[in-house]
């Protein structure tokens, strides 16, 4: 936070700068989705693609879960895919069909050579992706300042799984490349990086107060190559948004062998997953807040063990400033609502011992 800057009021804001807070602030990842039957109503009559292309949609959408549930924060409803478009992919989300999953995105010309590579453009978010600030404008609106709002773009590697395996088809494509056509991957993630940052800065400037970078499937990639491929590239990022004074969140998953290294990207806040225990993040990163990191899928079962893991959680994690309650992965659809707003009571009923 730069001197001049006024301490930020909210909890979730306060607890990105590991200042003392009232109570630990929760928000979970996918908060706006399937689960919600209010989402669903949404979703009966309009594509997912309509959706997120329609402000007031977005504004209703992302309003939801804190209305419904009193969250700390809110998430832009969007999806890290939304600028492939405009960067020349063709993309799409399939419609689930009963008993065969969810659906998911396709892209129908996937990056698979360096011509590829060299034939992306950079998106103007202005010009191309006008809903997605006109959206965070008709959040603020819609919040009228009840809770801060969290922008978002995905890493470069994730948003590139995508690209080159033409949708959530695993990891063998990209990495192929990569072992492959080092000069290639590197133009790739470069191309990625800048699209990631000029949106991240967009999305500040219509008036996001915080930002994540979801690089969810970092996790599949060896330190080295994390080293060579990936780092400098989240690092850059990092550096960009700096300057604009809104607090960064890095989210993986199945990195919990690299806090060290993640550390010293240059982020505020590490949302980490249920591998490892809070505790143990921060002592390898003893100077940075931490996110995380409940098993999704225990909002599933029982309450009482929910509940339980929850309160652990909250002892682990208020044991210092610089905590915010989230889950490890996000909220899956046959999660009931009841059980978040369950966990969302615990939370804030939960007394922050004085530091
Ligand atoms: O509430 C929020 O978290 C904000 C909105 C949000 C969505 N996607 C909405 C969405 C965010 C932050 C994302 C990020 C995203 N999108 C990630 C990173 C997070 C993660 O889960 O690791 C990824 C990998 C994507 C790409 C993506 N979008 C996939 C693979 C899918 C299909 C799988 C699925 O969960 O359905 C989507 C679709 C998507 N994005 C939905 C939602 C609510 C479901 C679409 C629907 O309504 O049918």
């Amino acid at each position: 936070m730069s001197p001049n800057q006024p301490e930020p009021t909210s909890r979730f804001l306060r607890a990105c700068r590991k200042l003392p807070v009232d109570r630990i602030p929760v928000w979970m990842m996918r908060q706006a989705g399937r689960y919600q039957p209010s989402y669903r109503a949404v979703r009966q009559k309009v594509g997912f693609l309509e959706l997120c292309h329609s402000p007031e949609l977005i504004a209703q959408v992302t309003a939801s879960p804190i209305d419904e549930f009193g969250f700390d924060a809110a998430i832009l409803f969007s999806d890290i895919l939304i600028h492939l478009p405009a960067m020349g992919l063709d993309l799409s989300f399939e419609k689930g069909e009963k008993g065969k999953g969810d659906g998911g995105p396709k892209i129908a010309n996937p990056v698979r050579t360096r011509a590829d590579v060299d034939a992306l453009k950079i998106p103007d978010p202005a010009r191309d992706l006008p809903y997605v600030a006109a959206g965070i404008r008709a959040i603020q609106r819609t919040l009228a300042g009840r809770v801060p709002l969290v922008g978002f773009v995905g890493g470069p590697f994730t948003v590139a799984s995508y690209a080159v395996e033409g949708g959530s088809q695993g990891f063998t494509r990209l990495k192929t490349l990569l072992y492959t056509d080092p000069a290639a991957t590197h133009a790739l993630f470069e191309k990625l990086t800048r699209a990631a940052i000029v949106q991240l800065q967009a999305q500040v400037e219509a008036g996001a107060q915080a930002v994540q970078i979801f690089e969810s499937w970092l996790g599949e990639l060896g330190r080295e190559d994390l080293e060579a491929y990936v780092f400098p590239y989240l690092a850059r990022i990092a550096e960009a948004i700096r300057p604009m004074g809104v607090p960064t969140i890095l989210f993986s998953t199945t990195t919990s062998t690299h806090i060290g290294p993640m550390s010293k990207l240059g982020y505020d806040v590490l949302s980490v997953d249920w591998r490892i225990p809070i505790a143990e993040a921060r002592a390898q990163a003893p100077d940075l807040a931490f996110q995380g990191n409940l098993d999704s899928i225990l909002l599933l079962g029982p309450q009482k063990l929910l509940l339980d893991r929850t309160r652990a959680l909250l002892e682990e994690g208020s044991r210092r400033p610089g905590y915010i309650f989230n889950l490890g992965h996000g909220i899956t659809p046959p999660t009931p609502p009841e059980n978040v707003k369950a966990v969302v009571d615990a939370v804030h009923a939960f007394p922050v011992p004085r530091g």
